[in-house]
């Protein structure tokens, strides 16, 4: 099932400064995930939770204060048993998102994918997310997760703009000297991945600057996402939320200085069966 986007992001993750930075990882990622998750907490408290792509476990605890019945998974080891330590009580296993076989029809009242981590896999993967994480909910459950936005600051960045140091910053002279001596790495991995871009409506997947740009994600637009959601059969209209402030956002508001996007959708209740809509009708 591997491809070379997965090779790719799983070596990337997989390096000792990666791993280290995601374990040094607390609390909440931004404002957008801290309104999302105050969103959510009345609606799903209590109710069975599976993450997706937990990494070094930076947002099991805050999983936990919702509900004890909690699965993780992610689909590197190392991910796994990092977090296992640290977690030691906690259910983790490893496995990849796109498959999700091991965890029967409408088990969960919740399905997080945070930080970003669904923008690791290609199209068809990120499709495969969508309706697996729709068929492991049950009825009236929700999917939360974030995503980078298409049309955003971070689809522009190239390692020529990146993080550039300021005259005004603190300690320039030795900010410019570190960020002159990690050009070079930077430049060849946007280099190598900028040749893997692939475009559709509403989407493309390139280069993404963290981890010096040697991780290759998926962007989508605002009005892509939610259209992508209908199609896994998810109810029109998500909860949409910007990440810098957490504030409520639409497909057709200038999203220009949007970095990313929490996304709540909702899995619709179930409809009854023709026969049992019949029978009410007769009564
Ligand atoms: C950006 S890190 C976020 C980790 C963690 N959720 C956090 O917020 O700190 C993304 C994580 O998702 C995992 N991941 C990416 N694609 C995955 C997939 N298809 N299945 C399972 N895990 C995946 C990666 O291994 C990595 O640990």
């Amino acid at each position: 099932m591997l491809n070379p986007q997965d090779t790719m992001n799983r070596s990337t993750w997989s390096l000792a400064e990666s791993h280290d930075w995601l374990r040094s990882l607390e609390g909440f990622t931004d404002a957008g995930e801290v309104a999302a998750y105050g969103r959510l907490a009345p609606r799903v408290r209590g109710l069975p939770i599976l993450e997706l792509g937990v990494g070094a476990g930076r947002a099991v605890p805050l999983l936990r204060n919702l509900s004890t019945d909690y699965v993780g998974i992610d689909y590197l080891a190392p991910m796994v048993e990092s977090t296992r330590q640290r977690y030691p009580d906690a259910d983790i296993r490893l496995g990849d998102a796109r498959d999700l076989s091991a965890f029967a029809a409408d088990r969960f009242g919740l399905v997080v994918f945070s930080f970003m981590g669904i923008d690791a896999v290609d199209r068809e993967g990120r499709a495969r997310i969508l309706s697996e994480a729709h068929r492991v909910l049950r009825p009236g459950g929700h999917f939360w997760f974030s995503t980078l936005n298409l049309s955003g600051p971070h689809a522009r960045e190239r390692p020529w703009n990146y993080a550039l140091p300021g005259p005004a910053q603190n300690r320039f002279a030795i900010e410019t000297l570190r960020w002159l001596w990690r050009y070079p790495r930077r430049y060849l991995a946007y280099a190598r991945n900028r040749r893997r871009r692939v475009r559709g409506e509403g989407w493309e997947v390139a280069p993404f600057s963290a981890h010096d740009f040697a991780l290759l994600v998926h962007y989508t637009t605002l009005g892509r996402q939610v259209l992508d959601l209908l199609a896994a059969g998810f109810e029109p209209a998500p909860l949409l939320l910007e990440n810098a402030h957490g504030e409520t956002v639409h497909p057709t508001d200038d999203l220009g200085q949007v970095e990313a996007f929490n996304v709540i959708a909702r899995k619709p209740e179930a409809q009854p069966s023709s026969s049992a809509r019949g029978a009410a009708a007769a009564t």
